[in-house]
């Protein structure tokens, strides 16, 4: 009888490190920390549960190349039971791939920035009556706010009342503040009777929005439009619940992400570093209408590349293996819990030069962010659809901020704990907007 693989003979790293780092207080130190002692691969314990931690450029390609190796299904269970049976993973295989097809020209570049000037008005609305009102605002809650308003008149077209809109945002803000959570406080944070009334009513509306698009004779012509035109084409029409999940995708799904991405931005232009003045006096040829302009600002362009690699804000992707699997040495047997970095190798000095430093600048002169070793995505087959989208809506709307208008009070930027996309620390960063004195003309 064959010996049951186990994961006794994997070294493991406890915390803390020499320098007390904890996965909690700086999980990137505390994993580069465990590989340097020990490679690509130990175990590690937090959330009261035990993982084997694959660090490394080796560790991202074998993860990225190996999709059918991974129970996509189990270890992301809560868009499963939040999103149901429409939410499909690489577990599914063929689906899966089908489905990114007929998703693929409504997450283009082409499909999104043709919105670009429509989205720029409507945030520039937003950001004038926050400076009017002269309230403090927490983006944190003010931004998914001003981009599902946005994506409502641009990729999503529909008329939803005031409180159908804020129940579409306060489900997915619920919903995915809860996905990097352990099983039990998932389960706790999922079953709140508020929550479970918010998920009935988004689903409700969403549902309505695609019965009234597919009768309607003279659609508009917008991204989610494009997906039911894919599917007519591929022969595969799908049930109201596909649509309503690909609704989901265009209309909600990534609000919180690029809402994240935006205030890691400002946290840090405004940090005592000077990227304030850098940044605006690129700023000053702008006439802080051309919104296409924005796409070929360099210097906007090389910090929003030394945000992703510095300031990554998906530190960690669980893993399940369906079967045992060789890595760096050991077998690591089916059904363990494995964790990896897939932005792990934005501090390696052997693509970076001083990697720990927030340096925009190594990004200029048509210096680019390698494929090759940008994680902030994710790779593979779920590397995230929604990229070209919060790269075109983010800088756009930092430029906006920065050309006419101020924010005062904005917290500092956390180098340490970075805060995780969907996790419990985030803070609301609550800000004041007012208006600058150099404010455009309108054109
Ligand atoms: C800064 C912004 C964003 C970051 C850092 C980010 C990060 C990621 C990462 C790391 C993954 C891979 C997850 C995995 O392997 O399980 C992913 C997948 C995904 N992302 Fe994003 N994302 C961002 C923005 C968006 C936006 C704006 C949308 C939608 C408009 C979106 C929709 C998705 C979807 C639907 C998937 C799953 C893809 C699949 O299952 O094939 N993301 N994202």
């Amino acid at each position: 009888m064959s010996e049951k693989t186990t994961t006794e003979n994997i070294p493991y790293f406890a915390a803390p490190t020499e320098e007390n780092w904890s996965f909690q207080t700086g999980p990137l130190q505390f994993m580069r920390a465990a590989h340097k002692r020990h490679g690509g691969v130990c175990r590690i314990s937090f959330s009261d549960r035990e993982f084997v931690l694959l660090t490394g450029t080796e560790a991202n390609e074998f993860v990225w190349s190996s999709s059918d190796l991974w129970c996509y299904r189990d270890s992301r269970g809560a868009f499963l039971s939040e999103l149901g049976e429409p939410h499909v993973t690489s577990s599914d295989g063929e689906k899966h791939r089908a489905k990114r097809k007929l998703i693929n020209k409504s997450f283009s570049v082409s499909s999104n920035i043709r919105y670009l000037p429509k989205i720029a008005s409507i945030v520039r609305d937003h950001l004038k009556a926050a400076a009017e009102a002269g309230e403090k605002v927490a983006l944190r809650q003010w931004l998914p706010r001003v981009i599902t308003r946005f994506n409502l008149e641009t990729v999503s077209q529909a008329a939803v009342s005031d409180e159908e809109f804020e129940i579409l945002v306060r489900w997915q803000l619920h919903f995915i503040s809860g996905v990097a959570l352990s099983p039990q406080k998932q389960e706790a944070h999922y079953s709140l009777p508020s929550y479970l009334e918010d998920k009935k009513a988004a689903f409700d509306i969403m549902g309505r929005i695609v019965d009234e698009r597919l009768a309607d004779d003279n659609p508009p012509d917008d991204n989610f439009q494009q997906v039911i035109e894919a599917r007519e084409k591929a022969g595969t029409p799908g049930t109201r619940d596909d649509l309503v999940n690909e609704l989901y995708y265009i209309l909600v799904a990534g609000i919180q992400n690029t809402t994240h991405f935006t205030i890691t931005m400002l946290r840090e232009i405004y940090s005592p570093a000077g990227w304030l003045d850098w940044l605006r006096e690129e700023l000053e040829d702008w006439d802080g209408y051309d919104a296409m302009a924005v796409a070929g600002m360099e210097r906007l362009k090389a910090f929003t590349f030394e945000i992703q690699r510095n300031r990554p804000q998906v530190l960690t992707l669980p893993l399940l293996p369906n079967r045992d699997f060789e890595f760096g040495g050991y077998t690591i047997p089916e059904g363990t819990l494995c964790v990896y970095c897939p932005p792990f190798m934005h501090f390696d000095e052997q693509y970076f030069e001083n990697p720990d430093v927030f340096d925009p600048k190594r990004f200029m002169d048509g210096a680019k962010f390698s494929p090759k070793h940008n994680g902030f995505f994710g790779g593979g087959a779920h590397v995230c659809v929604g990229r070209n989208v919060t790269l075109l809506q983010g800088p756009l709307m930092v430029a906006l901020i920065l050309k006419s208008f101020d924010l005062q009070d904005v917290p500092p930027s956390d180098t340490f704990l970075i805060e995780q996309s969907g996790g419990e620390a985030q803070t609301p960063c609550e800000v004041r907007i007012v208006p600058r004195a150099t404010e455009p003309a309108s054109v």
